[in-house]
């Protein structure tokens, strides 16, 4: 495994970065700094798990990654454009083509009247790119998935399915990939094949950014960043 990708700006070509962002989360009985000065730059083509105790702030780390929110201070960059400066319209259409996510709940990352086939090509079309069907099964293909072409989540276990949003996440080659805790629902066997999933399709220059309290996620992780108290240790 190698050391944690370089904190600092973003390296050239670097699928997402930040740089001292600060983050605090107001309630009407106080607020909580999640980030305190955060800066990673996440390279392409690897999976990056980002780990950390409850409360370290790795959700909302991989919420800004994903163009889902902005920081209070500091900057975040996708695919090498700035996210913290856009409105909420200019982040949504980022997002939309440079970014995926993925949910904890393999359900949640799915429609539940699509075959797996639909889901992929859904997914192609919402990120504004083509496939041929051909393109989509070779992609199923690859995930084990090919025998579950005409399935749709019902008719899927949990791990086929969190395989099939790992697809649906690197169709139409997005920048990032964020995942938050993929595997936490899943058993070792799933588990390990969703990751082995990740690392497979990372390899085609997608970058991963994956929190995770799971020891089998950082073993297959080709770096790893720790926080704690939203600053990185
Ligand atoms: N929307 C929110 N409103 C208020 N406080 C929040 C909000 N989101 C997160 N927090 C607080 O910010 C801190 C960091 O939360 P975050 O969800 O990022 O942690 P986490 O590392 O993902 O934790 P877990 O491992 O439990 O998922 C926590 O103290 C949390 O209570
Ligand atoms: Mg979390």
């Amino acid at each position: 495994m190698d050391e944690a990708p370089a904190a600092g700006p973003g390296r050239p070509g670097a699928a997402a970065s930040c740089h001292e962002v600060v983050k605090t989360h107001h309630t009407a009985t106080g607020s909580v700094t999640a980030l305190d000065g955060v800066s990673v730059s996440l390279p392409r083509g690897r999976v990056t798990v980002v780990v950390g105790p409850s409360g370290s702030g790795k959700s909302t780390l991989l919420r800004l990654l994903a163009c889902l929110d902005t920081p209070d201070s500091g900057h975040v960059e996708v695919g090498g454009r700035r996210v913290d400066d856009r409105g909420a319209r200019g982040r949504r259409l980022l997002r939309r083509q440079q970014v995926s996510y993925l949910f904890q709940r393999p359900g949640e990352n799915l429609l539940p009247y699509l075959d797996a086939v639909g889901q992929v090509r859904l997914a192609a079309r919402l990120r504004g790119t083509a496939t041929t069907d051909e393109e989509v099964l070779a992609l199923l293909d690859r995930l084990g998935l090919a025998d579950r072409a005409d399935h749709t989540p019902g008719r899927l276990s949990g791990g086929e399915q969190q395989r099939l949003a790992v697809a649906c996440g690197v169709v139409g080659s997005p920048a990032l990939v964020v995942a938050d805790e993929p595997t936490a629902e899943l058993d070792t066997a799933a588990a390990e094949r969703v990751l082995a999933a990740m690392t497979d399709l990372a390899a085609g220059g997608v970058g991963f950014v994956v929190s995770s309290h799971d020891p089998r996620v950082r073993a297959v992780a080709d770096g790893v960043l720790a926080l704690d108290h939203g600053r990185l240790v």
